[in-house]
């Protein structure tokens, strides 16, 4: 009960001691405390340990105004990037649990992960479409919390219509979201903006962005005047999405990699191979607590490798976007694996998500990025 009444929006079933009869499964309920006091309001699912997920802490109707309210206090925190592409809703770290809104140029992609939310989605599409006025919505709803909340998945557009590749532009450069079938949403917002501060260290170096999807890293690289890039990517759409987009933008320095990023970067470090930059931006290897340890095996791997295959005075920028992660962890991980190959790791950057993926510091899951940017230098230097 602290942890809900300290702003966490998430009930258990073993926190509750009774529901009324008549509430189905994806309905609103009010929400009393053991002395009958009101606590909020949120929508429940008898088929999820997460049994109600709060929308508000005060007695008012969950409907069109409540959202539109919700929304422009939204648009309000995130103006200065109203006109740009970037993340609108962030689930529960913006007050709206279950749902991810992203905006690609005109274009809104939206994400439902609950079924409660799903039933409410009528009524915040119309909103988004009121205030926002986009040139078309699509729908990609097909993650597999929303299995396990015992919904189908719903693809495709549910406003007016749009391409299956959205051009967009950031900070000069010309990218896809790949919303019909590309990951997520189509594209990884949140490393927009260290993909771009990784640019001021790329003036001509060598370097290999491992796990490279659209090239977010790749492309600022050579923005930023690298010499040559390799990308390591075993998606075969995401490569040929990056094959059109580098020709758009009319980067040549570049090589695809359709390799699993394991076997290869063992393969530069057997053969001596050395880069001045490295990459590292891997799906999250860990899901829940219960493979965490796997998980840190995994990123040390990578880490180690990579720490290897960079010249003396290098660069690594290095990232896990696993939640069950913690920055402890993964720095834990990171001073291990330098220890192994007898590396220092000079600190010149430690960051995370941007602020249009919003944390709430009193709620753990809100955040889940971590990306550093290191200097790696033999430890005798
Ligand atoms: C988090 S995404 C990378 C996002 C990208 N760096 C960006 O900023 O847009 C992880 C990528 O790793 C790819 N991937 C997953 N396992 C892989 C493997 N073993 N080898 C190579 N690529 C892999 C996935 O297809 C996915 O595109």
């Amino acid at each position: 009960m602290k942890r809900i009444l300290s702003g966490h929006p998430w009930i258990y079933d073993n926190e509750i001691k009774s529901v009324s009869p008549d509430v189905n499964d994806g309905d609103i309920v009010d929400i009393f405390d053991w002395r009958n006091k009101f606590v909020g309001k949120g929508y429940f699912n008898s088929k999820s340990r997460i049994r109600i997920r709060i929308l508000t802490r005060t007695d008012t109707e969950i409907d069109r105004s409540f959202f539109e309210a919700k929304l422009r206090g939204i648009l309000r925190r995130k103006r200065e990037y109203r006109n740009g592409s970037f993340r609108l809703i962030h689930s529960e770290g913006d007050g709206i649990p279950g749902l991810i809104v992203d905006k690609y140029s005109n274009f809104l992609v939206i994400q439902v992960n609950t079924l409660g939310m799903m039933k409410l989605k009528p009524m915040v599409v119309d909103v988004l479409v009121d205030l926002l006025n986009p040139r078309g919505i699509y729908e990609k709803s097909d993650s597999s919390s929303l299995k396990k909340e015992g919904v189908k998945e719903e693809k495709g557009w549910i406003y007016l219509d749009g391409p299956s590749l959205i051009p967009f532009e950031y900070e000069g450069i010309k990218f896809f979201a790949d919303v019909e079938k590309g990951q997520k949403t189509g594209f990884f917002l949140d490393q927009r903006e260290n993909a771009l501060m990784l640019r001021k260290y790329a003036e001509s170096k060598r370097c290999l962005d491992v796990f490279s999807y659209h090239a977010n890293f790749a492309m600022n690289i050579l923005k930023g005047g690298a010499i040559h890039v390799e990308l390591v990517e075993t998606s075969k759409r995401a490569n040929d999405n990056v094959e059109l987009m580098m020709k758009i933008n009319n980067f040549k320095n570049f090589k695809i990699i359709d390799e699993n990023a394991f076997d290869y970067l063992r393969k530069l470090d057997r053969e001596k191979e050395k880069y001045d930059i490295v990459v590292l931006d891997p799906p999250a290897f860990a899901k829940s607590n219960s493979n965490k340890e796997d998980a840190l095996r995994g990123y040390k791997e990578i880490n180690l490798r990579a720490m290897k295959i960079l010249r003396n005075g290098g660069i690594l920028a290095t990232s896990s976007c696993s939640q069950v992660v913690k920055r402890e962890e993964f720095e834990g991980m990171l001073k291990s694996a330098a220890k192994d190959v007898k590396k220092k790791l000079i600190l010149l950057h430690r960051g995370g998500q941007p602020p249009d993926h919003t944390i709430l510091l009193n709620v753990d899951e809100t955040e889940y990025l971590k990306f550093y940017i290191f200097k790696v230098v033999d430890l005798g230097f």
